[in-house]
């Protein structure tokens, strides 16, 4: 897996780190809302053989996660947060490519996701990785908010990363 040299070193989550997870989903992402993402759901992710739950650490905290699982074709990203003290400091950005590059290596060359049509923050986050909207979708969250769909083709990393062609006989 690919190494990045950052403060907050990225780990598989453990089954114990669920509920805490549920707990920044409910408060970072899922405002306003009916909580989807119970401690229960998130531990099935962490012990899903096709799904990735990635924790940013800080000593024994958790600054941010990101769940993404793996289909044939399409890599879905489920959930991405960093916690507001932690915020413009690459880790939400480690987290992702982190998960790409995992991607790239599974064959799983779309990742995609939806987010909330008033996530300014995160729509920008997402174009400033190269995620192109694809368009909304009505009332997708409890059918009290639309959704924005964005995805990314990863091998765009390939062509990006310095001396990929040499790996060319
Ligand atoms: C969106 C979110 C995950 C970004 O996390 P982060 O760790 O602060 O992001 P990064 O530091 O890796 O940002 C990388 C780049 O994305 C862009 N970006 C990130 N946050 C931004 C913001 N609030 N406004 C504008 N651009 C932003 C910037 O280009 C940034 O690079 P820069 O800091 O060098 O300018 C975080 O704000 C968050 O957790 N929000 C609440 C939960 C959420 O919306 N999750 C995503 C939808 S599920």
């Amino acid at each position: 897996m690919p190494g990045h040299p950052h403060p907050y070193p990225l780990e598989p989550a453990r089954a114990g780190d669920a509920a805490p997870l549920a707990a920044m989903s409910e408060a970072l992402i899922e405002q306003g809302l009916r909580p989807a993402w119970s401690a229960a759901r998130i531990r099935w992710h962490v012990r899903d053989p096709d799904s990735v739950v990635l924790t940013a650490r800080l000593g024994a905290g958790i600054a941010g996660f990101a769940i993404m699982r793996y289909g044939d074709e399409v890599a879905h990203l489920n959930l991405l947060a960093v916690a507001p003290a932690h915020r413009r400091r690459g880790v939400a950005r480690a987290l992702l490519e982190w998960l790409e590059e995992s991607a790239l290596t599974a064959g799983t060359f779309i990742i995609g996701l939806e987010l909330r049509e008033g996530n300014a923050a995160a729509r920008s986050f997402y174009r400033a990785l190269e995620y192109r909207e694809l368009g909304q979708i009505p009332g997708y969250y409890q059918g009290l908010e639309s959704a924005i769909r964005m995805s990314r083709d990863v091998r765009a990393r390939r062509a990006s990363t310095p001396g990929a062609h040499q790996q060319t006989p």
